[in-house]
């Protein structure tokens, strides 16, 4: 969506993966979604450096509206737990540099059961949540049919443009309908919508990691040619820094997300978070590699036998990334290529290794060896053929 939003894929914090709908405040404060959840994150965000690499939207999911419409037929937020209301956290967000996102579902329900935004309720949602001052809207699809899916997404388009604030719009349509053409239409998602979420939803498991990474790139070819600066194949949640993954999945969820130029949402607890995950989501190149102003989505380039797989994504000033990336669940393995063998053209290229930081130079024709850890990554950054000066090369008559 051309709404000057989003130009590379939005990063920030998303409740639901970890804080789903827990509405128990009196047994559960510190978790419960509540304002306070917002507002601790927020202050981790804007003090624990997330901010300064670019983690900005502190999203808000289901389960935050009051079970009734009020007078004028707006959505209200919960009055226990949102005592001075949505419009108190816009600006909470506003004065720390931090962007606030809302949550809506195209239907008559929201998935948990709360209200939802029915065909005839789009324009003034949208006008309420431009009134609070919110960033982003993140339109979910439980309780509807295609029929009003295909009114309803490009209809609130319209009407968040309507409203004169810019809005990041986020569409869980193409979720609902399978993900894939003919019953997705994908340029016409990414006329209306800046990110869409094309599959289920995102455990805290790297079973469900593995599902989504493997749907992703079966489907590389219809996906990589939707995505681009403004519109944005979504993924899902990163699940870094919470229960279920190891940090070499942890590495790989990462490093593979960056590839994809998906959007960086952690849904995670940033109160407690280990200094492991917070370095793996803090790693400041894989973060310019997903944030690569070329906006490219990356690739699958190599599958082999031995259950490596190398994924490619080309970035901007003649630079691009490599993800090495074991399936096997036995031992470090030890993968043989060559840049040429990746169809790198012939020259000598920088590369550095993004999570040891060390970096060689490599011709096109050099064997190397990466030893990738099982369920793990090895991720490298290179930059393109370097241009050796011939006098220096040269010097003396000597190479
Ligand atoms: C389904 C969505 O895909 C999830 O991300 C989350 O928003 C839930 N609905 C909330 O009910």
């Amino acid at each position: 969506l051309d709404n000057g939003l989003m130009r590379t894929p939005p990063m920030g914090w998303l409740a639901w993966e970890r804080f789903r709908c827990d509405i128990d405040c009196d047994n559960d404060p510190k978790n419960c979604i509540s304002e306070n959840l917002f507002i601790d994150m927020a202050d981790r965000l804007f003090k624990d450096g997330w901010k300064e690499l670019g983690y900005v939207y502190v999203n808000i999911d289901d389960c935050w509206a009051s079970m009734e419409r009020d007078k004028q037929g707006r959505l209200q937020a919960d009055p226990k737990r949102f005592p001075g209301g949505i419009l108190k956290l816009s600006r909470y967000m506003h004065d720390r540099g931090l962007k606030l996102g809302i949550y809506a579902d195209m239907g008559t329900h929201t998935c948990g059961g709360y209200p939802g935004t029915p065909l005839d309720k789009i324009k003034i949602d949208a006008q309420t949540f431009a009134d609070w001052e919110v960033d982003m809207l993140k339109f979910d699809g439980c309780y509807s049919d295609v029929m009003q899916q295909e009114e309803g997404y490009p209809l609130m388009s319209m009407a968040l443009n309507a409203t004169g604030r810019p809005i990041a719009y986020s569409c869980s349509w193409p979720a609902y309908q399978g993900g894939l053409p003919p019953k997705v239409n994908y340029t016409q998602l990414g006329e209306i919508c800046n990110l869409w979420r094309n599959y289920g939803d995102i455990q805290d498991s790297w079973d469900s990691v593995l599902r989504i990474v493997d749907w992703f790139f079966e489907n590389q070819d219809i996906l990589s040619a939707a995505a681009g600066p403004g519109r944005w194949n979504d993924p899902d949640m990163l699940v870094i820094g919470d229960f279920g993954l190891s940090i070499d999945q942890s590495r790989s969820q990462m490093a593979l997300w960056a590839i994809m130029a998906a959007p960086l949402y952690m849904s995670n607890d940033l109160r407690t978070i280990s200094n492991e995950a917070r370095a793996i989501l803090q790693n400041k190149m894989a973060i310019s590699i997903s944030q690569d102003v070329s906006g490219f989505q990356g690739r699958r380039i190599v599958k082999e036998k031995s259950g490596i797989e190398v994924f490619w994504r080309p970035l901007s000033k003649n630079t691009s990334a490599l993800v090495f990336f074991s399936r096997r669940t036995d031992m470090p393995f030890r993968y043989k290529t060559s840049l040429s063998r990746l169809n790198y053209e012939s020259g000598s290229y920088k590369v550095i290794d993004v999570f040891t930081d060390k970096s060689v130079m490599l011709k096109d024709s050099t064997y190397f060896v990466v030893s990738v850890n099982p369920t793990g990554v090895v991720m490298l950054y290179l930059s393109a053929p370097a241009k050796l000066n011939p006098r220096l090369f040269y010097r003396g008559g000597q190479r």
